[in-house]
């Protein structure tokens, strides 16, 4: 069997014991299912995310990218088109001050709380942690409310592989182009209209003159999209996971809330919901005896790199007080988490709010389902009882 296969069930329920094996063994690992390499040691990641010149994003960043993406995103460019997209991107993001989503995530916080309170047994992720996001997201780009469910279920198909055929089908594929579709119409309708929201804001984001194409905005907003959507949702449900199986840690956090943040850069370290992202090789590189070619693709483990012990003593241990400085819960280098302040941000409040009703809850089966992806982790539902 191979030591790492990108597109099996048990990676995606828990890839942790086999990035042992390939940091120890196999640091440079080729993946035979994934026909790429794996780079799992803190150090290694940390230098090819800083070394963009041989290891580019240019060619997509998803291990199975979607049609269309590479190239035009700032997710999937190299300086210096990316640097322009980000600086555009950037601008417009600093167009909404943070503290603003404080409100509107403590508003649907509440709601949905009041259903879950009533109801004692709930589904984390539905009735809590992607009511947030989505509910969030689509008010910052002042998308429609009643496209809350189908837009959902569209992000998820997209970033979603299929273990049979070891990649994307046609299903996933058509989900990200509806999606696509979906917000070129909306693209255009605030270029008609303008309001004062992240998607206007991004068609009007210019600097130096230079502004975004249409299509570089409609893929801006699609990253938003999948990224506030899925990756945060599913971050948000790995922390409740988190300080469910470890009752201390949340038991402290309950009797001082103080402890939320670094609780959260602990679970980002822990078990980021961003495990891998992929790089094109652009220069023969030799590492750890191999070597790897140009044109070969290299998926950056940064799930793996944190739980490296020549970075983080003891890492397999969840421990609130670490404050683990330089995890890659966020990706790394010029890549760098560009919605990162607002994950964090969307994550405190909304535990908090969630923690001071619901202190103590237990899941209500013994095996979670874990979606599966080749980029991401993150489980498929988590339900859980009041206690
Ligand atoms: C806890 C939730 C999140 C996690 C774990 C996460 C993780 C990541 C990671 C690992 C990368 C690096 C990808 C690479 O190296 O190729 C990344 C990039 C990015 N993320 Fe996030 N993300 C989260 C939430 C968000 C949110 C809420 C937004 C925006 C609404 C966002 C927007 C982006 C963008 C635009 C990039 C590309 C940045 C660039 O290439 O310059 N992310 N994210």
């Amino acid at each position: 069997m191979e030591a790492f296969d990108l597109y099996s069930p048990a990676i995606d329920a828990n890839p942790f014991p086999y990035y042992d094996v390939l940091r120890e063994r196999h640091p440079c690992y080729w993946s035979e299912s994934g026909k790429l390499w794996i780079l799992s040691r803190y150090h290694d990641i940390v230098q090819a995310a800083r070394d963009w010149e041989t290891f580019s994003s240019s060619q997509g960043n998803m291990i199975d990218e979607l049609p269309g993406r590479a190239g035009a995103t700032l997710g999937t460019t190299d300086p210096p088109r990316h640097d322009r997209l980000r600086a555009l991107s950037q601008a417009a993001f600093a167009r909404k001050n943070s503290e603003q989503l404080v409100a509107p995530t403590l508003e649907i916080a509440d709601r949905a709380l009041a259903r879950i309170c009533e109801q004692r047994e709930f589904e984390f992720i539905n009735d809590f942690s992607s009511q947030i996001t989505v509910g969030l997201l689509f008010r910052t780009m002042g998308l429609p409310e009643r496209d809350h469910a189908e837009i959902r279920r569209k992000v998820i198909l997209a970033v979603s592989t299929d273990k049979s055929v070891k990649g994307r089908t046609a299903e996933h594929i058509a989900a990200f182009q509806e999606l696509s579709a979906f917000l070129t119409a909306e693209v255009a309708a605030r270029r008609a209209k303008p309001t004062d929201d992240l998607i206007t804001h991004l068609a009007e984001a210019e600097i130096d003159g230079d502004r975004l194409s249409e299509r570089e905005v409609v893929l801006t907003t699609a990253t938003f999209v999948m990224a506030g959507v899925e990756s945060l949702s599913s971050f948000m449900s790995m922390y409740a996971l988190n300080l469910h199986d470890y009752p201390d840690a949340r038991r402290r956090i309950v009797a001082d809330p103080a402890l939320i943040e670094p609780a959260i850069e602990e679970s980002l370290r822990f078990n980021t919901s961003a495990q891998r992202f992929k790089r094109t090789v652009m220069r023969e590189v030799a590492l750890h005896g191999e070597t790897l070619r140009v044109g070969d693709k290299v998926a950056l483990a940064f799930g793996s790199g944190n739980r490296d012990w020549r970075k983080f003593p003891d890492p397999d241990v969840y421990a609130i007080d670490r404050r683990p400085q330089g995890h890659l819960g966020f990706g790394s280098g010029k890549h760098f988490c560009l919605g990162s302040q607002m994950a964090r941000l969307v994550t405190a409040v909304a535990m908090r709010r969630f923690l001071e009703r619901v202190p103590d809850y237990h899941l209500t089966v013994d095996e979670i389902a874990w979606n599966s992806s080749s980029n991401f982790r993150s489980p498929a539902a988590l339900p859980f009882a009041i206690d």
